[in-house]
């Protein structure tokens, strides 16, 4: 049950094909816990159960994909500390997982390396991933992710296979998100505006949304106000 409810008063929001795929990049929880006065790894803590509300709430209202970057490439470089309690979120959202998911009809995939992770934890990703894969909704975790990589990555692997130039087609199959749509809506809170290596490819015609929200500060009403605000542009995809 989420632990955010929605005032009586709001309105409910209505989601069509359009806005298949939401993306989040999940920022400011170090700043959300300095301004209290508490250890970063505390707004981690905060951070992850709003990833857990706000996950759930964009299924209820229908949306199909949602993204979440959670750990990049770059993320190593912070303090052990920090990374251990982030690993630790992480372990304690897989344990629980399964269950959540299939409440939920949702697959699990991982975006990124899963190289440097224990061999206990890979198996843990691996097993939340093969055993949620026929739900029906998706929830991406980008870990251990950087754009440019992926592109590489999946560059070099199509090519391989390949044996020649390759196409977009053909290197799209090999992203990391080759199981689903670009997200139509890229969210950012935290008040950077910037994309920091995420969804390098698959942003190309994203709709970006900005707030100076702490990621822990995050509401249903402010998952509302970025999908009404996408439905209020126009996307033409470079046409007229
Ligand atoms: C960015 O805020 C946040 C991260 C690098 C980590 C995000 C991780 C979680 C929300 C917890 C675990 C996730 C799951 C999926 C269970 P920041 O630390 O860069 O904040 P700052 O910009 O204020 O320093």
């Amino acid at each position: 049950m989420s632990i955010f409810k929605k005032k009586p008063n709001e309105e409910a929001i209505v989601i069509d094909d359009r806005l298949q795929h939401i993306a989040f990049i999940m920022d400011g929880n170090g700043r959300w816990a300095r301004r209290r006065g508490m250890p970063r790894e505390y707004g981690h803590r905060a951070g992850s159960k709003v990833f857990r509300d706000l996950s759930i709430y964009c299924g209820d209202i229908g949306i199909k994909v949602v993204t979440v970057y959670a750990f990049s490439t770059e993320n190593w470089k912070r303090p052990q500390k920090e990374v251990d309690a982030i690993m630790t979120l992480l372990e304690e959202f897989l344990f629980e997982a399964l269950e959540t998911m299939k409440a939920r009809d949702a697959q699990i995939h991982f975006l990124g390396d899963p190289s440097p992770f224990s061999e206990k934890f890979r198996a843990l990703m691996e097993k939340t991933e093969r055993e949620s894969a026929e739900n029906h909704r998706v929830l991406n975790i980008a870990l251990n992710y950087g754009g440019r990589a992926e592109i590489i990555r999946a560059a070099n692997t199509a090519f391989t296979e390949k044996g020649g130039e390759i196409s977009e087609d053909d290197l799209e199959r090999h992203l990391y998100t080759s199981h689903c749509p670009p997200p139509d809506l890229i969210v950012r809170t935290g008040g950077e505006y910037r994309l920091s290596n995420f969804l390098m490819w698959q942003s190309a015609y994203s709709e970006l949304y900005f707030t100076d929200k702490y990621w822990p500060d995050m509401r249903h009403a402010d998952v509302d106000a970025a999908v009404r605000e996408f439905y209020s542009r126009q996307r033409r995809f470079g046409g007229v």
